[in-house]
């Protein structure tokens, strides 16, 4: 299919009727359905579906950094480019992941590109969604220039809940957090779940594999496991910075969060021709179901 301004996008579905959508601009998932047809990624009523800047909603892919203050960077530009679907992944892409249909993406960094970030670099991502309604995200990003670099890199995933207050995060209490709204400080979460009462913007450190969204309201919970991806942020801006950003609807706050799988604090390094991996898999299941994180 095609979006507003006529970039593809690619359509995954499962027998049971689960379905995917991902976009060429910027490799971005745009939606992820359950067999019920339900929406489970956040997209804002204001999105501006404009190639120059990520569509606010989905899973943006950030690299080669996050954050940078707001700058035209700010969270990479990959995310506002346009990829091509790869129809010879190398080789060793041949893990399935249990996948009932899946897509394979590319992004090369072009001459343009060396103005913003100077090294050459191949991103590829691979899009699954699994029989059983799940999503993998694997991205892999290879050096091809002369020089090493560094990186940061996050799956920014807005997912959708239905009141940001009954909400509860678990798997990242006793860690240690840089708060973005404190000048990146480093605290220690003292709770015993994250809970949302105000702004929060923070970048959790060393985080275990598996992290749970529980929403109460909605009775069902989000698990995000992931690999290779130490860190992870928890955004809401709650309602003052919800009606200071012109691609979000002043009361859409309460109806998302967004938790990212991401590498940040320790910035990877890759030499010339090495290559680096990172997985993440997003699961719901409902309130009831006993959760082995
Ligand atoms: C979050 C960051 O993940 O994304 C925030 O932690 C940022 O600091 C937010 O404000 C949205 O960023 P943007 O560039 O999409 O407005």
């Amino acid at each position: 299919t095609k979006d507003w301004n006529g970039i593809d996008q690619v359509v995954l579905r499962n027998p049971k009727g689960a379905s995917a959508r991902i976009s060429l601009h910027g490799g971005q998932v745009c939606s992820w359905r359950n067999d019920q047809g339900e929406e489970l990624l956040f997209t804002s009523s204001k999105a501006i579906f404009k190639p120059a800047k990520a569509m606010r909603g989905g899973i943006p892919i950030c690299f080669p950094q996050f954050g940078n203050c707001g700058t035209p960077e700010q969270h990479g530009f990959v995310k506002n480019k346009i990829w091509t679907i790869d129809e010879n992944p190398p080789l060793y892409m041949a893990d399935l992941d249990g996948a009932s249909s899946f897509v394979d993406l590319l992004y090369r960094s072009s001459e343009e590109d060396l103005k913003c970030w100077p090294y050459s670099f191949e991103l590829r991502l691979r899009v699954s969604l699994r029989y059983d309604g799940d999503l993998i995200l694997r991205s892999r990003v290879r050096n091809i220039n002369g020089k090493p670099f560094a990186f940061s890199f996050a799956y920014h995933t807005h997912l959708v809940v239905s009141d940001i207050s009954e909400v509860r995060i678990e798997g990242l209490e006793t860690l240690d957090f840089l708060d973005n709204l404190c000048h990146k400080e480093r605290f220690t979460e003292q709770g015993d779940a994250i809970t949302f009462e105000s702004e929060v913007d923070r970048v959790y450190l060393n985080t275990p594999n598996a992290i749970a969204i529980l929403d109460h309201e909605r009775k069902r919970t989000y698990v995000i496991r992931k690999e290779g991806l130490p860190d992870v942020v928890v955004w809401n801006p709650w309602e003052k910075k919800s009606k200071a950003m012109v691609d979000f609807g002043d009361e859409e706050y309460k109806q998302m969060v967004c938790v990212n799988g991401a590498a940040l604090e320790r910035p990877i390094m890759l030499k010339p021709g090495e290559e680096w991996r990172g997985k993440m898999k997003l699961t719901v299941v409902p309130s009831s179901f006993s959760l082995d994180l």
